[in-house]
């Protein structure tokens, strides 16, 4: 995706040292711009743990790589293979929504045996690493061609007028390798010149749409406005969203669907104003083993402070202020589960299907096993 002038992934192995992954840093944007370089599995664990790295794609594609370092540090020890296997549970505990997370440490461990030798083990996690990342970012492209017609069919509907679309948090090229999911199609309109919009919830508490979708859309030249996250049933009910697109973290094989906390509140008014809410996912996001998801899918509690506290641009730099009284308490559930009687329909890299178990194992056969 374009930084300025620049064509970047979210994470790739350093041209010159290929023992190092590089990411993007994600905490500071949009006001820094930072590359940081992961040596260990335990600075995979921190960048993942403390959101360096975040979103659901991205998530997995950097446990796929925490494989790899994990792997090259394994030649001290007396069995590396047992050594992945600590390193796959230290990664699977460093966030427990996301699917992807556990999807791609399995991908990992399914080629390896106790057998294979140190150097089979790194020349596999490392193969394996740039294969997770690479059928991200197609996956992703391919969401982007699938979702297009949907919002080509309105832009029709509306004889070329605007087409408004709403989004929370961040589904963005920065929450995958490449492209998005949420915002594949957007980008897909955009570059074949249908007139289109996008609300951006600013997505309390850590901002990610106020951040990191407009810093992406506006890399791109898409026309956005930021608006606060409790907004978005004022302006579905005055007909000024004509599609609701977001992404999630998993999605049941059943079609519900965990994403960013606020979702849900979206998918009821977008419901209550016969608005299409739409929601953007690879394969890799499916949960093949959870039939329900409002009651068995986990969701990340995270660190009170982040809703007590809001980072920003000051003149003294990027600052952290604290917004409620010093001791209030706080509680931060990080996800929430839209159940699939709200979703109007998916949109995958193998096409569009319904939110239901028919319908998504249709599409991906492969899920009943
Ligand atoms: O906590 P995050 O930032 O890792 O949450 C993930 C998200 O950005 C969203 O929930 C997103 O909409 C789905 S991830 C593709």
């Amino acid at each position: 995706m374009r930084v300025g002038k620049h064509h970047f992934r979210t994470i790739w192995l350093d041209e010159l040292d290929p023992r190092i992954v590089q990411i993007i840093d994600q905490r500071n944007l949009p006001h820094e711009f930072n590359i940081e370089d992961l040596r260990t599995v335990d600075d995979m664990v921190t960048a993942i743990k403390d959101m360096h790295v975040r979103g659901a794609g991205l998530i997995g594609a950097a446990a796929g790589y925490g494989m790899y370092l994990a792997a090259l540090h394994s030649g001290s020890f007396k069995s590396p293979y047992n050594h992945l296997l600590d390193a796959a549970d230290l990664l699977t505990a460093s966030r427990p929504t996301a699917v992807n997370l556990s999807w791609a440490i399995n991908r990992q461990l399914k080629t390896l045996t106790h057998h294979h030798s140190y150097e089979q083990i790194v020349q596999s996690t490392k193969t394996m690493a740039q294969t997770i990342a690479d059928e991200d970012a197609r996956a992703c492209f391919q969401i982007g061609q699938h979702g297009l017609p949907l919002i080509r069919d309105l832009s029709l509907l509306k004889t070329g007028a605007v087409v408004n679309i709403l989004t929370h948090c961040n589904a963005g090229w920065l929450a995958f390798v490449d492209h998005g999911s949420a915002t594949a199609p957007i980008y897909a309109a955009h570059d074949a010149h249908i007139k289109i919009h996008v609300w951006v919830d600013e997505t309390r508490p850590r901002n990610q749409g106020a951040r990191l979708t407009a810093w992406e859309l506006e890399q791109h030249g898409v026309p956005y406005t930021v608006i606060t996250d409790n907004a978005g049933g004022h302006l579905m009910q005055n007909g000024l969203v004509d599609l609701v697109i977001v992404g999630t973290d998993r999605t049941t094989y059943t079609g519900d669907v965990a994403n960013k906390t606020g979702t849900y509140l979206k998918a009821l008014a977008a419901h209550d104003n016969q608005v299409p809410f739409y929601v953007a996912l690879p394969g890799s996001s499916f949960d093949w083993e959870t039939a329900d998801g409002v009651n068995d899918i986990p969701i990340e509690q995270r660190a009170g402070e982040e809703v007590k506290f809001i980072q920003g641009l000051s003149h003294q730099g990027l600052t952290s202020v604290l917004l409620t009284p010093s001791e209030s308490p706080a509680i931060n559930y990080a996800f929430d589960v839209t159940p699939a009687r709200l979703v109007t329909g998916l949109i995958t890299e193998r096409g569009l299907c319904h939110a239901d178990e028919e319908s998504i194992l249709a599409l991906f056969p492969e899920g009943r096993a």
